[in-house]
């Protein structure tokens, strides 16, 4: 056999298990696994390497519309180098329409953007936040047959949150078409409530977006979901779970038959609520929803991840600048939590910090990590050629040094954000090179010059058929 390239000697993480041995690589493709494997143009020595299919984020935010006068921190040219910095090979940004907008023509906006400029592969989600006969019944029945098959939808937010009736209205197409519910698990009418009582006793600090979310308001909103896709009858994944009580709803879920999937993102085991109580208005940079939680949060998270509750560990990226006007410093945002964009960076971080506080620190092994990074993500969403170290697979590898150590400095990170949430957060074991379809993206930290990535059309989740 000949190859274009040989990468030889590394750990080698597969579904099936984990080997050091040689992979092949021609025309992009995986063609070998073996030993002494010979006749390349290229050998890539990964001897006292790890390497693992390359990270899919299937949660993250570009270029997305925020409201007048607010701008996402990443265009497709940054997002996706910093993503392929962190090592990652694909991502799945959510395509939301403008005000006025039809889902159509907003994808086909973000085709735009997104052509010739992205570092890794792409391919969008949908967020469906109308329900009229024309989004359901022929826009988004056309835009499921092009490959973009999973759709999210919100209970909370002022002008995306759709109503029981809507929610079921969007889950009967997805049964009829094929396609998978994501589901932003929080509700509207509670934080409305508690939002508006904050505000009159003057409690309007970044801490208030915290406490007018509380763990009961995602608890509700993720029973509810969970039930109207058994009313529906179809397979959902909760997006974004943050706390122990929510996921005893998916637990339950379970029991009773449902077919629930589940997410969660580095900031439910990391950070805290009370980062949003920083001095001065630091806390605006950990606003996000659902908001972190509690130390004792993280525990009930990370028992989900070990125990097999959760299949997909995503970042969530949600970029805001801190320092800027159309940023975390809106205006009337030091006024009240409620002008505070929310979300915060995390694709360059998300794997870093799973590696070191999961597989480093013991709590999961190499093939849960490729599971919950790559593999799941993969086959919830329809990429049949991505997600696995296998023979016909795309070559989509990224080596690991598990011994490099360094802190994690927004100095060193490739967003378009001006900060992270995890500055000085210590790291143990560093994507040090990503490999795209058989070319190095990215070396030693640094992302190569060539935006070679491109989007990328899903089929049916691999759940659906
Ligand atoms: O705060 C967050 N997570 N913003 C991003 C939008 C979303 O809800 O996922
Ligand atoms: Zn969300
Ligand atoms: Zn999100």
């Amino acid at each position: 056999m000949s190859f274009d390239t040989i990468i030889r000697g590394a750990r080698v993480v597969t579904p099936g298990g984990v080997s050091t041995c040689d992979i092949g690589i021609e025309g992009g493709v995986i063609t070998a696994l073996g030993t002494r494997l010979d006749g390349a143009a290229e050998v890539i020595d990964a001897t006292g390497l790890i390497a693992m299919p390359g990270g899919i984020d299937s949660h993250v935010h570009i270029s997305q519309p925020s409201g007048p006068g607010i701008e996402m921190a990443d265009d497709f040219a940054s997002a996706t180098r910093s993503a392929v910095a962190g090592g990652n090979t694909t991502v799945l940004p959510f395509c939301l329409p403008e005000d006025g907008q039809t889902l159509r023509e907003a994808v086909a906006d973000y085709h735009a953007k997104a052509a010739g400029n992205c570092f890794c592969d792409v391919s969008f989600h949908l967020i469906v936040k109308e329900t009229d006969p024309v989004t359901l019944g022929q826009d988004l029945p056309a835009l499921i047959a092009a490959g973009h098959t999973s759709f999210k939808v919100f209970m909370t937010y002022q002008g995306l949150a759709l109503s029981d009736r809507q929610i079921l209205e969007v889950m009967a197409v997805a049964r009829e078409q094929n396609a998978l519910v994501m589901v932003h698990a929080e509700n509207e009418d509670a934080i409305e409530f508690l939002r508006d009582k904050a505000e009159r006793e003057g409690q309007t600090g970044p801490m208030h977006h915290a406490r007018t979310r509380p763990v009961p308001v995602e608890r509700e909103a993720t029973h509810r979901a969970i039930t109207l896709a058994e009313i529906a009858d179809v397979p959902l994944t909760i997006v974004h779970v943050s706390n122990g009580e929510a996921l005893d709803e998916i637990r339950r879920g379970r029991q009773r038959g449902a077919k629930v999937f589940a997410e969660t993102c580095p900031q439910y085991v990391t950070l805290t609520a009370d980062d949003l109580d920083r001095a001065g208005f630091e806390g605006a940079k950990y606003v996000c929803s659902p908001p972190p939680r509690t130390a004792g949060e993280w525990d009930a998270i990370w028992s989900g991840i070990t125990g097999g509750d959760f299949e997909l560990f995503s970042s969530d990226h949600c970029p805001f600048r801190f320092a800027d006007e159309a940023g975390k410093d809106a205006p009337g945002a030091r006024k009240s939590f409620r002008n505070i964009p929310n979300g915060i960076p995390g694709v360059e971080t998300r794997l870093p910090i799973l590696f070191s506080e999961g597989v480093v620190k013991g709590r999961i092994s190499l093939e849960k990590f490729a599971a919950i990074t790559a593999t799941n993500h993969a086959r919830l969403y329809g990429l049949e050629r991505k997600g696995a170290i296998m023979v016909g697979k795309d070559a989509d590898i990224v080596l690991w040094d598990p011994a490099l150590s360094r802190p994690i400095r927004q100095a060193d990170l490739h967003h378009g954000a001006d900060y992270t949430p995890w500055e000085g957060f210590d790291i143990t074991g560093w994507p040090v090179r990503t490999i795209l379809r058989g070319r190095t993206v990215m070396l030693d930290g640094a992302p190569l010059a060539e935006a070679t990535g491109g989007h990328i059309a899903r089929t049916a989740p691999d759940v659906l058929r």
